[in-house]
């Protein structure tokens, strides 16, 4: 590993007389090695109060992993504002003030992630990676939780759970197995586009460094006049785009599964630190007819040739945590975290995600999360909120009567907020229904992005499409060919020729529960998909 942590090591002979071990009761141990025992051979008896605070903390050293993204690596560092949008003022779009000043730094946590299997599994393999950064502005926290990948392969939240039960390991074997992947995405024709990512080359991106970021969903900026636009954010590495064959990632993954994480480790121990610049996207608010996909669909690229990428900015990431668990295990980023001048549009998505999150690091982390110092404000919190699992200090203003923990009062207290700027007061009104959105065109941009691809880049999409295909069920295999014929002919082409030619595998026709009679079932689904 990097050669910080031996210096480190080395450096510790130094300690002075009162950084002697102590239990976490402040207590000396004077004896670390050998438990209390009557005689040298034992028993041991229950008093044992160091030993027993030792092994109990021990076996409470796991907080539940993350139930996706578990396995990830993080890093600190800061963003600096351009303080325009191309060559508009910034501030024609959004108010939101870590934008607004040429060279205005505010400080970073990232995480990086993969998405399916647990917190130690290779890093090599085939998924979506995730980006996650929490910006600590002067308003409170920002969190722009994205993937490297620009688009989804959902549009609804209501899916999630679901899609991530087919991709997880099958409940009975624990093994992933790619006959319920597909199973899921030939009946989700959504799915297609984002396959056609995934299966490429760019579903395994070469390390953390040298990948693309993406916030995916559509966000809204609002100007200090209340007036809004849609936005979507792109984050570019200064340090170039590496994506890895199949054969490379195996070839890594014989001999490391860790790879990523050492990568972006010991660039940051050698001072090599990693950049990307910010862009966004910008479209006016409104439902687009114009367009043939809906600006809240995020299985949807936008044509840069209609709204270009503007640069807005540049991260740095300069500094390696000092403590796993504390800052990268615990850190918790949500897509409900923004400040004045950063909305949600209703992307029916990003309105499931930002429920989800906050929820789940209850659960994870604890109630009083917020109050660890990675996810903490730097600005200062002040809030009637109080109690609960590891509550340690009480959020209080300075000077505030600590008997009026509740809001209005006349006698003091926490008082509101005035609102800055014109608030975005968005008029909404329509029937309450359960439907999915009109303009699908689920296959179109997946036969775009196949003709985009570089040669080498179609020929693994098609090798590896190939390989886990021929492993599922002849009625998956037809479905997902006709949704590659539908997106380009010679991708459906060189698909269904693949798949004729490859070997069968032994358990091809068969579905996950071994019943072969589910045909109507599998085309019902497909219809209604
Ligand atoms: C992590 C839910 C879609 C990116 C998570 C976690 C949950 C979750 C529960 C674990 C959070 C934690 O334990 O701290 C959902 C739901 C989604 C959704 C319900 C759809 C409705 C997406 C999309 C993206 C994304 C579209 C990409 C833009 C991430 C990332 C993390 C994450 C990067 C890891 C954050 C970290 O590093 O701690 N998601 N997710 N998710 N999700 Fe999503």
């Amino acid at each position: 590993m990097g050669k910080n942590q031996s210096t480190e090591k080395n450096e510790q002979t130094n300690l002075e007389n009162g950084d002697v071990l102590t239990n976490r009761q402040g207590h000396p141990v004077t004896n670390n090695q050998n438990l209390r025992t009557v005689g040298n051979r034992g028993p041991a008896t229950l008093e044992n109060y160091n030993f027993i605070e030792k092994i109990s903390h021990f076996d409470r050293e796991r907080v539940p992993e993350r139930v996706v993204h578990a396995r990830g690596a993080g890093a600190h560092g800061y963003f600096e504002a351009y303080g325009t949008a191309g060559d508009e003022p910034i501030s024609k779009y959004t108010r939101a003030k870590l934008f607004q000043e040429k060279r205005k730094r505010t400080p970073v946590f990232v995480r990086f992630s993969s998405v399916i299997h647990g917190g130690h599994s290779p890093e090599t393999l085939r998924d979506p990676r995730g980006f996650a950064v929490k910006f600590y502005t002067e308003d409170g926290n920002w969190d722009l939780v994205g993937n490297n990948l620009k688009i989804f392969f959902i549009r609804d939240a209501m899916k999630f759970p679901d899609m991530i039960h087919a991709f997880k390991p099958d409940p009975i074997t624990n093994i992933q197995d790619s006959e319920r992947f597909f199973d899921f995405c030939a009946s989700s024709p959504e799915t297609f586009h984002m396959v056609t990512f995934v299966y490429s080359p760019w579903g395994i991106p070469a390390n953390y460094r040298q990948m693309q970021g993406s916030g995916v969903n559509t966000y809204k900026w609002v100007n200090s006049e209340g007036e809004a636009v849609l936005v979507k954010y792109h984050w570019e590495p200064k340090q170039g785009i590496k994506n890895l064959t199949q054969k490379e990632a195996e070839e890594i993954q014989a001999k490391n599964f860790n790879h990523a994480t050492q990568d972006l480790y010991e660039a940051i121990e050698r001072g090599d630190y990693p950049e990307w610049e910010l862009f966004v996207q910008i479209m006016s608010d409104d439902e687009h007819p114009e367009l043939d996909f809906d600006p809240l669909d995020d299985t949807k690229l936008w044509p840069e040739d209609q709204f270009p990428w503007i640069p807005v900015g540049k991260m740095v990431l300069d500094r390696n945590p000092e403590d796993y668990f504390t800052e990268v295990e615990q850190a918790a980023f949500g897509t409900g975290v923004l400040v004045d001048g950063l909305e949600f549009s209703d992307d029916k998505m990003l309105q499931g995600r930002t429920f989800s999150y906050s929820d789940t690091q209850r659960h994870r982390v604890g109630a009083n999360y917020l109050q660890l110092p990675i996810n903490a404000p730097k600005k200062k919190v002040s809030t009637n909120q109080s109690g609960g699992q590891m509550q340690y200090k009480v959020d209080r203003a300075p000077g505030q009567n600590p008997h009026i923990n509740y809001e209005p009062s006349i006698l003091g207290g926490l008082k509101e907020a005035k609102q800055e700027g014109k608030e975005y007061t968005p008029q909404i009104e329509g029937k309450l229904v359960r439907e999915s959105i009109d303009r699908q065109s689920n296959t179109k941009q997946a036969g775009e992005t196949y003709r985009r691809f570089e040669q080498w880049e179609k020929d693994e999409l098609i090798s590896n499409l190939v390989g886990d295909l021929s492993k599922c069920d002849k009625r998956i295999q037809e479905k997902m060919i006709a949704l590659a014929e539908e997106a380009d002919e010679e991708y459906g082409r060189r698909l269904r020729e693949g798949l004729a030619n490859a070997p069968m595998q032994d358990d091809a026709g068969q579905t996950p529960l071994g019943n072969k009679d589910g045909d109507k079932a599998v085309e019902d689904a497909v219809e209604k998909g």
